[in-house]
């Protein structure tokens, strides 16, 4: 007798469905990227948008819309968008947005992101820009769904079906399409062609970058076996790493049932500091750019106050592992393609830390991994 079950197979091998997606990440990437750039010409292709393009080079203003790990993509996309187009960027909420009083005309488009395609709140919001006449952008997994159906023109993640709750893989996916989407419409404004072949070639080395990252994984189950006996946990970054922090805490809270919060660190001062003592961690991101020298800083504040803090960094980083009690490296990259590389430490930390507490990984209790009711 052979026990095989539809969903061992799926498993390839790996004991949940969450680590297999965050292993399948370099293909993810490659993907994504698929027929897609013309390095050359520092161009994207995206065949989805083609229909409404010279609707897209007038656009004047851009908004965000979508839910959980999607609304931390769009909060990344915000910082892509104002880096590589001319636009004004706006990220919203999708439940928040639906209800506001709006003013939206041909030249603001909306940008819904979702995995499913079938969020409730995100759909809602899509069909209420339509009503005020905006033009709707879906950058939407799941091929054929409600999103990717009712937008005027849209870019899909081709990411295979995503199982566990917890988004890892389209996350990524999603960061990879939004610099597609911006060097799309940002070579038609003011990005030069050098500035389009560098986030190019750096696309183009992302997978590998990212199986480096994965190989060191037995690096981050060590940490997790320590940090998982907190009950709490605080994740601080800036800047684009601002929503990378809220995204490793949503990772870790919503498998681990840890309390985990994401904090942009200048705010640290604003509140979370006085949380902070032996029994309280932080998990700190450093990158290579202007924020720097105030995240050590951070680190520092919290250090000084008995603060227990891991820090996730970049390769070159020589001050990280002076101030902090534990850290972990991963490959340099494009300043924009810097949260792709970061967020993935964080998804092997809540995985590793949920298994040690023996928790439901892949169907975490009261979470769907669709909302598709209110
Ligand atoms: C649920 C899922 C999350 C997802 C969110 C938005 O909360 O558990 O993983 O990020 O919905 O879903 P969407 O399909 O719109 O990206």
């Amino acid at each position: 007798q052979i026990d095989w079950k539809v969903e061992d197979e799926g498993l390839k091998g790996f004991p949940h469905f969450m680590l297999k997606e965050i292993y399948d990440q370099p293909e993810t990437v490659r993907n994504a990227c698929r027929g897609r750039m013309i390095v050359s010409e520092g161009v994207s292709v995206l065949g989805g948008l083609q229909s409404k393009m010279e609707e897209i080079k007038n656009l004047r203003k851009l908004i965000i819309v979508s839910c959980g790990t999607s609304y931390h993509a769009g909060l990344i996309g915000r910082y892509i968008f104002e880096n590589l187009t001319d636009l004004n960027i706006e990220v919203e909420l999708a439940s928040e947005f639906r209800y506001r009083r709006l003013r939206l005309d041909e030249t603001t488009a909306v940008l819904a992101i979702s995995q499913s395609g079938e969020t409730i709140d995100t759909l809602a919001a899509i069909r209420e820009a339509r009503r005020k006449g905006a033009l709707t952008i879906g950058l939407v997994n799941v091929v054929g769904s409600t999103i990717a159906r009712e937008t005027d023109c849209g870019v899909y993640c081709h990411a295979g079906p995503e199982i566990g709750v917890a988004s890892t893989k389209i996350f990524v996916s999603q960061l990879v399409i939004l610099n597609l989407m911006a060097l799309l419409i940002g070579r038609y404004q003011s990005v030069s062609l050098n500035e389009g072949v560098a986030v190019i070639k750096a696309l183009q080395n992302l997978p590998d970058q990212i199986s480096d990252i994965l190989a060191q994984a037995s690096q981050l189950e060590e940490l997790a076996k320590t940090y998982q006996k907190y009950p709490n946990c605080l994740f601080i970054g800036r800047q684009m790493h601002t929503a990378v922090a809220l995204e490793g805490a949503l990772k870790l809270k919503e498998i681990s049932y840890i309390h985990a919060e994401g904090y942009a660190a200048g705010e640290m001062k604003h509140g979370p500091i006085s949380l902070i003592d032996e029994n309280f961690p932080t998990i700190a991101l450093l990158s290579n750019d202007a924020s720097y020298d105030k995240m050590i800083n951070n680190i520092q504040e919290i250090r000084a106050r008995s603060g227990p803090v891991f820090a996730i960094t970049y390769t070159g980083d020589a001050q990280a592992e002076k101030v902090a009690d534990d850290i972990f490296r991963v490959p340099e990259t494009h300043e924009l393609l810097q949260p792709i590389l970061s967020v993935i430490p964080l998804q092997l930390f809540a995985y590793y830390c949920a298994r040690f507490r023996g928790t439901e990984i892949d169907k975490p209790r009261n979470l769907a991994k669709s909302v598709t009711v209110e």
